[in-house]
């Protein structure tokens, strides 16, 4: 067998995502080496079809990092949102209610502008690695080891190993499950997506409840729409023609006096969800980040921006680490960190459990709801929350 190749730097991060490049891009403003590994190819992470809401502090720090040149130009500033429910749509204005606004910007086109970024500053990123594997993460030289698209072995040795890894995270189950708490939540049900082209049906996002479910109305662009509609875990993608999608969606916006315009459906998928949440989000010295640490339910669109949370935080105490070889710092990043992950866990179950029909409902659970829903938007102090935990908390 070849020898390893061995690579040194500061901090190892395994996954490419917009977690783990933001935090590369992050660091090297702070003068702090980092080698970013994944085992996708950039085209692979660029096909993924993601949420498209960023939050006031999430376009915030693209923008303070210089990498917010096309959110700003090509995304579309959200003032507020509808909330569909009980025949009629209710606006909830974002600026008036919390001074922010959000922007709409496919996730995917964050990964593209990072990638970009950090490609243009010669930044270590190697995409399409196999055979990963994490080592010594309690040690002083934690290291990740791959192999490269020739099948050559390589090895990063580092100061502080991060895992930005996504769910199915590696660098989380290199754990052992006596270190962290596993908090999991199961929810009876997911999110049938479409993309298609035809102009949009409302200027912002409609969140729309009614007997036969919830249903979304989001957007991409002029001419590209995405649109969701609750489904069971299990339901077959195939058993849905473009007509039927069509008469879900519109008898579902319909009981709110709403109407679509359709046009041809160019994908179709199934989205599962859970809540999940490890603490602490560390283990000696590996950390982790983004989905690789918690996930939550798409509604709201939490997932991004809590990683973007996530790697700011940890960007500051890395640093404060590496220069004062105080691995303290990280008990720090996991205790902040969790504070936010908390308190969008509580507001993702919120909008979901309020806004989905629930498992066997009756007419008492479906007039519940709704008059949940009456007592957010006729109340300023109900409409407020909303609105701040929507346009997201300020970073702190
Ligand atoms: C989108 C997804 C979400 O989960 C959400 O709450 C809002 C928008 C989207 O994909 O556009």
């Amino acid at each position: 067998m070849s020898a390893r190749e061995v690579t040194t730097t500061s901090v190892g991060i395994v996954g490419g995502g917009p977690a783990g490049l933001m935090l590369s891009h992050l660091l090297a403003r702070r003068g702090i080496d980092s080698v970013v590994v994944d085992h996708r190819s950039r085209d692979e992470i660029e096909q993924t079809v993601r949420a498209g809401i960023l939050e006031a502090d999430s376009v915030r720090l693209l923008s303070e990092t210089g990498v917010s040149e096309r959110v700003l130009s090509e995304g579309d500033r959200h003032g507020g949102t509808y909330l569909a429910f009980g025949g009629e749509l209710h606006h909830i204005d974002f600026q008036e209610l919390a001074g922010a606004s959000v922007w709409l910007y496919p996730q995917t086109e964050v990964f593209v502008d990072l990638a970009d970024a950090r490609a243009a500053a010669g930044a270590d990123v190697r995409f399409g690695v196999g055979d990963t594997s994490v080592h010594d993460v309690t040690g002083e030289r934690p290291s990740i080891r791959f192999t490269d698209a020739d099948g050559s072995a390589h090895e990063i040795r580092c100061r502080y190993l991060v895992g930005a890894d996504g769910s199915h995270s590696l660098c989380r189950h290199a754990i052992p499950p006596s270190e962290i708490r596993q908090y999991r939540k199961e929810y009876p049900f997911a999110w049938f997506g479409i993309l298609c082209e035809a102009p949009k049906s409302a200027p912002e996002l409609i969140y729309n409840h009614s007997d036969r479910g919830f249903a979304l109305i989001s957007q991409r662009t002029e001419t590209t729409q995405r649109m969701y509609f609750q489904c069971d875990p299990d339901e077959d993608v195939d058993a849905w023609s473009d007509d039927r999608i069509w008469s879900e969606l519109q008898a579902r916006v319909g009981a709110n006096g709403h109407e679509l315009t359709e046009g041809p459906i160019t994908g179709k998928s199934v989205l599962r969800f859970r809540s999940n949440v490890v603490e602490p989000m560390r283990y000696g010295n590996m950390v982790l980040a983004g989905d690789a640490a918690h996930t939550v339910p798409p509604t709201g669109a939490k997932g991004l921006n809590l990683a973007l949370a996530d790697v700011r935080v940890l960007a500051e105490t890395l640093e404060r680490a590496l220069t004062d070889r105080d691995d303290d710092a990280l008990d720090e990043y996991s205790r902040r960190a969790l504070d936010r992950v908390w308190r969008s866990q509580h507001f993702s179950y919120w909008m979901t459990s309020m806004l989905h029909r629930p498992l066997a409902a009756d007419e008492f659970d479906l007039r519940r709801q709704v008059a949940e829903l009456h007592s957010v938007v006729r109340s300023t102090a109900g409409k407020t929350y909303l609105a701040e935990a929507y346009t997201g908390w300020p970073s702190g």
